[in-house]
């Protein structure tokens, strides 16, 4: 049995390592299971992608379609022509896609209209802003897939919702069992002291166009950073790096290239709390039992917002400032699923092929 996995973008790399962990870790279960994997090149940087592949020990991509950055069209375009080469070669049984990316999406046409099954992985988050080029990213992906894994129960009601209740099943959230899995590894393998001499900080990352192309919102953003009470450490995203040099800020904020996934769980362990625009952070931020000040209109991951765990707060200065300080949590709950998810994923493909 051959599966492709599609990926290209960093959260991509960390979903995806959880199910190439699964199919080695339960080798025995899934001896005749060939995965073969497609870097769409959507993310380059050594620190945005290569440095994932060495770190999470995920195996080195047969196909790198090596698309890069550009307009939405142009960079989804290319890589819908490039993946169609590559599986009208391999004519795998099952593709995969992971979450709601460029890639994701390119993934999705090109696999469907080949007529090879198709499961998306990450299925059923909204955000009801088709603003968002992930919003409908997702929405394509979702219905033309052939099957919907959701990582929490929110995200299947929201499928059942859409009337895709027969083809999406409940799995738990791969970022999950990669969260699990190298959360202790972290600590082993690095030292804090490494990264930050800070002892008390707020951990921050900033990468979705609707702030980082709002010179308002993100000068809003930096401003409030500059005033917290804390020094804020800010892991720049290449995307947010281009436009820096436009926005005012203090020493408050300490900016660091983007780190290794392990680097960021220890950076997450050992932080006051997160504010970010990120859809993963806000849900690792709740793996680790840190408070989320989420930096958008409104959020995917509404199972967060419970208990105080995430506030939304746009661009607003007061917000932020008002919501760093709460203290008033309650119990998290058990959404994500057992870090098991991505085993369970692959036992489904196997059973259905
Ligand atoms: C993409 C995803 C987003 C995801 C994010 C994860 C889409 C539409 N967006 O956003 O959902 O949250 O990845 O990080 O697919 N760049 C570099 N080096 C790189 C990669 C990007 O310099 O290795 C710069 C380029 O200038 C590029 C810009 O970052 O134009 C944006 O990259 P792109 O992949 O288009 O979108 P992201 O903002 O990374
Ligand atoms: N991340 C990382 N290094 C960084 C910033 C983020 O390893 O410098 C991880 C983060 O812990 C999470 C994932 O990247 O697992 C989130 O990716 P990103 O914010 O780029 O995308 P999103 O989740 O918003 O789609």
């Amino acid at each position: 049995m051959k599966i492709v996995s599609i990926i290209g973008a960093r959260p991509q790399f960390i979903k995806s390592a959880a199910v190439s962990r699964a199919l080695k870790k339960y080798k025995n279960n899934f001896e005749h299971v060939k995965e073969i994997i497609v870097h769409t090149g959507q993310h380059y940087d050594k620190n945005m992608s290569a440095d994932f592949f060495e770190e999470l020990q995920i195996p080195q991509p047969d196909y790198n379609l090596e698309v890069g950055s550009g307009r939405h069209g142009e960079q989804t375009g290319l890589m819908l022509a490039r993946i169609e080469e590559v599986l009208l070669k391999e004519n795998p049984d099952w593709v995969i896609i992971y979450g709601d990316t460029n890639s994701t999406v390119a993934g999705a046409l090109a696999s469907t209209k080949l007529h090879i099954k198709t499961a998306h992985i990450e299925a059923g988050l909204r955000s009801y802003n088709r603003k968002m080029p992930e919003e409908i990213n997702r929405l394509v992906s979702d219905l033309i897939s052939d099957v919907l894994f959701a990582p929490t129960q929110n995200a299947m009601d929201i499928l059942r919702k859409e009337g895709f209740g027969e083809k999406s099943i409940f799995t738990g959230d791969v970022m999950y069992d990669s969260f699990l899995f190298n959360k202790e590894l972290a600590q082993k393998r690095y030292k804090l002291e490494k990264l930050t001499s800070l002892k008390k900080y707020y951990l921050a990352t900033i990468h979705r166009p609707e702030n980082t192309d709002n010179l308002n919102r993100l000068q809003n953003i930096f401003t409030a950073f500059s005033k917290l009470d804390l020094p804020v450490i800010l892991p720049l995203h290449p995307r947010t790096k281009k436009i820096i040099t436009k926005i005012n800020f203090s020493d408050n904020v300490v900016i660091l290239d983007p780190v290794g996934y392990l680097e960021m769980i220890l950076l997450l362990k050992n932080c006051k709390k997160v504010l970010t625009d990120s859809g993963g952070l806000q849900k690792e931020a709740y793996f680790t039992g840190k408070a989320c000040i989420t930096l958008r209109d409104e959020t995917e991951w509404i199972e967060t917002l419970e208990n105080n765990w995430n506030f939304i707060v746009g661009d607003n200065i007061d917000l932020i400032m008002e919501k760093i300080s709460c203290a008033d949590f309650g119990k998290r709950g058990d959404y994500f699923g057992d870090g098991n998810s991505a085993y369970k994923t692959l036992k489904f493909l196997i059973s259905n092929k």
